[in-house]
């Protein structure tokens, strides 16, 4: 579908904000597609393209490992903005020269804009912009002009309005830089001349129609409803698509959130009648468990027995040559590492739906091409419920990375209480605002404690709270002091088995968010 779509390339040069510029550059209201240098004139040439962003990369263009980006690409006959590394590259291709600065410029500084139109229509005077950079430009290849300087970097905006080239030293796509955002929709509507009306809803109704095509008139399809938004919103997609054809599997695993299965139920079975398969699995999954306490190990029995399960229900469509999944661009796009190396294992996630080659099952993924936004603006285009759009990601191992120690089905009630005291009160008290994950952590630990009279000896559990934007990284998250005591007094008063709550107060790094 994309390649009918009129719209921008961002070339990733190795930075770790190419899928941020992708997103504003969406939200400016303009198709986008993301490509690594090795395969971006393949797609440029795929595409209906408007126009191309180099985006920044951690290189020195004099560096032995810095990213090869194609020369071709400066001669499509597009306009091209060059983002920090994007924009020496583009100089020193175009005859410029680029020297390594003075000193490294790392964070705020103030841009002084002497020409107000091109990129910088409707932007004048100073303004803060974010710089990140070694090397900057010296001197200009034929038909540039300075667009803005900074008091340490005197060609921080450059442009060839005649060719529509330009190049930025700082970074228009993080929120830091004041205009950013205006600068990135003046490059892709005034400059690439596109007409800013793309809509996220638009693709919904697309991709239905793209999914009848791929299924035809009769094929079958089965999916794995985990309830979280990626599976929901894909099972929405194909089910408008082709109605009953659409077999969707909720495997049960006995490590669900409280009242989760249920708003599975009401949602999906009720609400949308879809045909959905409820599949009990609890006792299963716990007997796999015992004895079980290696964090990775648990992950792994977990994900084994989700694909056992899985592969045994879907055998029942015997029609179903399809497998539905709700799979995002963010994981489709080639990562860039341009200084190569593995990255080391921190945990092995085993995403619910992260399925075996051997079903044989050809994919429908209508949600390949969009970002995480995205996709919830298309879920309530679509009419699904805040519950479900608006929910807290959740490990497809559930409750068994948060049960330290041996998981039992005495653990998991424990754990299942405490957690929706804490859910609730926080929601209660409208403290979710900007909050990433807040949950509760069963720890292996006992602890002594008074009760009544008596002496007790029982389970510690932790409140872990955070913000984040993306999960790579986070913060701990601060709640009240008084929703703070609401939880603690009754998670201690109406939880049996717990005597003890605590606070986990790390941030990611060095912790992660889950406790395994
Ligand atoms: P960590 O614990 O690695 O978690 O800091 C980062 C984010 O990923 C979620 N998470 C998972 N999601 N399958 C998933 O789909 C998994 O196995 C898994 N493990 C962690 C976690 O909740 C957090 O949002």
């Amino acid at each position: 579908m994309s390649n009918l779509m009129r719209g921008v390339l961002v070339v990733d040069l190795g930075a770790q904000y190419a899928q941020l510029i992708a997103r504003r550059v969406r939200q400016a209201g303009s198709w986008c597609e993301i490509a690594p240098p090795r395969t971006a004139l393949e797609t440029a040439r795929r595409m209906d393209l408007a126009g191309i962003i180099l985006s920044g990369g951690p290189a020195s263009v004099y560096a032995d490992d810095a990213p090869e980006v194609p020369p071709e690409l400066l001669g499509l006959g597009v306009p091209v903005l060059g983002i920090c590394y994007g924009m020496q590259w583009m100089m020193r291709e175009l005859g410029g020269d680029v020297v390594a600065a003075d000193k490294r410029e790392f964070g705020r500084a103030a841009i002084d804009v002497a020409r107000s139109e091109h990129l910088f229509a409707g932007i004048e005077g100073s303004s803060t912009v974010w710089m990140s950079h070694g090397d900057q430009v010296a001197s200009l290849p034929d038909g540039f002009s300075t667009y803005a300087s900074t008091d340490t970097c005197a060609l921080a905006a450059v442009g060839d309005p005649t060719r529509g080239f330009f190049g930025i030293q700082y970074h228009p796509e993080v929120t830091h830089t004041e205009r950013g955002f205006d600068m990135l929709t003046n490059f892709v509507r005034g400059v690439c001349e596109l007409p800013g009306d793309w809509q996220s809803g638009d693709i919904a109704e697309r991709e239905i129609e793209k999914t009848r095509e791929l299924v035809g008139e009769d094929g079958d399809v089965v999916l794995g409803l985990s309830g979280g938004v990626d599976s929901s919103v894909a099972a929405v997609i194909i089910n408008k698509a082709i109605g009953d054809r659409l077999h969707c599997i909720f495997v049960d695993n006995g490590l669900l959130r409280k009242g989760e299965r249920q708003v599975v139920e009401d949602v999906f079975a009720e609400h949308f009648k879809m045909d959905l398969t409820v599949v009990d699995a609890a006792d299963r999954f716990l007997a796999k468990l015992a004895g079980v306490t290696d964090p990775e190990k648990k992950r792994k029995v977990i994900g084994n027995e989700f694909v056992e399960v899985f592969r045994e229900e879907a055998k029942r469509f015997k029609d179903a040559k399809f497998l539905g999944q709700g799979t995002l661009y963010p994981d489709v796009i080639e990562s860039v590492n341009v200084h190569g190396g593995n990255t080391a294992v921190i945990k092995s996630h085993h995403n619910v739906g992260g399925l075996p080659e051997d079903l044989e099952m050809e994919l429908v993924e209508p949600l390949r091409e969009l970002f995480k936004d995205e996709v919830r603006r298309i879920g309530r285009h679509l009419g699904l419920d805040s519950v479900v759009i608006d929910r807290q990601p959740f490990p497809g191992p559930g409750l068994g990375v948060r049960i330290l120690g041996e998981v039992t089905p005495e653990r998991c009630r424990i754990l299942r209480e405490a957690d929706a005291i804490t859910t609730d009160e926080i929601e209660a008290a409208g403290e979710q605002k900007g909050l990433w994950q807040y949950f509760a952590v069963l720890l292996p630990i006992k602890s002594v404690g008074v009760m009544g009279d008596a002496r007790t000896y029982e389970d510690a559990c932790a409140i872990r709270v955070v913000e984040s934007e993306d999960g790579m990284t986070a913060d701990w998250g601060h709640l009240s002091h008084k929703t703070l005591q609401r939880i603690s007094n009754r998670i201690i008063n109406e939880v049996r088995g717990i005597n003890r709550v605590v606070l986990d107060i790390s941030s990611k790094p060095p912790a992660t968010i889950e406790w395994e």
